[in-house]
């Protein structure tokens, strides 16, 4: 059951393409010890998702795929609230109504933007991908959220949130609680295993910078045995992402999955020659997706009970968005 006198948490991914260790790190692995401390929604943000995807049945199975990594990753249906973006039509609503408190000026300096503007010519890129960042605001400001924990690179799309919700209070007092980014402090940006001078990202044309959680487990020796280290002789094994930017990258990942302290693996890993390292970093990445997969295929096999989730989720959360829609409405006078 859900306690309301606890602060609210909402979280969401983009059910598009693969989700990569790097979208596990940065966030997933925290949300099932938050369903303690929190009020917790864990939302599938498809309407953000059709800014890339637009084939009605690979949508579809990927809302059904993520839900179900949701699962395996600890989140539990009887103390948060899962639900589809698209089921809940307050999202659209209120994105909206924040449109019209959006400057056109702060949307174009988002960087997400500028890099996504660089890949799609300006023919091809939808107004989808300039919008998103208020579809976002929408999604945190309509639970009146407290805390969202993402990865670094979504700071700039809370900043802006929090400018919205700002903007608004000012004019209409109270309506919106002000959000406060969780960011952790390693492993926040698991970058590309061949640049890692860049962000590993899911949508990536080179598969071999990025580790997927379903990939089948056989390739994972390859794609770290030629990530990207450093010529440091004789070798050290250090955090220090200003000099050693791919050493520190593993250092991340493998204190992810093993749940060790990067000091502590500083400690065990003196002397240990790279190749020997990165042996190490394949063989506990394999154990961990292996754990993972296992539970995702159960879940994934029982789509009767994925889609019941999905129907409880939806309703919890229009219940409560609405109080907020409502109070909106009330403000600007449209009620
Ligand atoms: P998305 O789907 O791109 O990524 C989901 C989450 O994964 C984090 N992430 C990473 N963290 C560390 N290293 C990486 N290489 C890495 N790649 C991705 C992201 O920071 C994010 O936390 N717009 C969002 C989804 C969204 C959302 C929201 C998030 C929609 N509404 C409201 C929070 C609150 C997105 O596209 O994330």
């Amino acid at each position: 059951m859900l306690i309301n006198s606890q602060p609210i948490l909402f979280s969401a991914i983009q059910p598009s393409g693969k989700l990569t260790i790097g979208n596990y790190i940065g966030t997933m692995r925290h949300w099932s010890n938050m369903q303690n401390k929190y009020e917790c929604l864990y939302c599938i943000a498809d309407l953000h998702a059709l800014t890339t995807i637009n084939k009605k049945k690979k949508i579809k199975n990927e809302i059904l795929d993520t839900l179900a990594l949701y699962l395996a990753c600890g989140v539990d249906p009887n103390k948060s609230i899962i639900f589809v973006q698209s089921q809940v039509y307050q999202h659209s609503q209120l994105n909206w109504i924040l449109s019209c408190f959006s400057k056109f000026s702060e949307l174009s300096r988002m960087i997400q933007f500028k890099v996504k503007r660089k890949q799609n010519s300006a023919e091809n890129s939808n107004i989808g991908l300039f919008n998103y960042p208020i579809l976002m605001a929408s999604d945190i400001l309509l639970y009146q959220t407290n805390f969202v924990p993402v990865g670094k690179d979504q700071k700039q799309h809370l900043e802006l949130t929090c400018s919205i919700a700002n903007r608004f209070n000012l004019l209409y007092g109270n309506v919106f609680t002000i959000p406060k980014p969780v960011i952790s402090q390693n492993g926040s940006k698991i970058m590309s295993l061949l640049d890692p001078t860049k962000k590993m990202s899911k949508s990536d044309i080179n598969k071999n910078n990025v580790i997927f959680l379903l990939e089948d487990v056989s390739s994972i020796f390859s794609k770290i045995k030629n990530s990207i280290t450093d010529s440091d002789n004789p070798p050290k094994i250090y955090y220090n992402t200003n000099k050693k930017l791919g050493i520190s990258n593993l250092l991340e990942i493998l204190s992810a999955v093993t749940n060790k302290k990067i000091n502590i693996l500083e400690k065990e890993l003196n002397g240990v020659l790279y190749s020997e390292f990165k042996n190490i970093v394949s063989d506990s990445i394999s154990k961990f997706l292996i754990k993972l997969q296992k539970s995702y295929m159960i879940y994934r096999n029982d789509e009767c009970f994925l889609k019941k989730i999905i129907q409880n989720g939806a309703i919890k959360a229009r219940l409560k968005s609405q109080e907020t829609l409502k109070k909106v409405y009330s403000a600007i006078g449209i009620d």
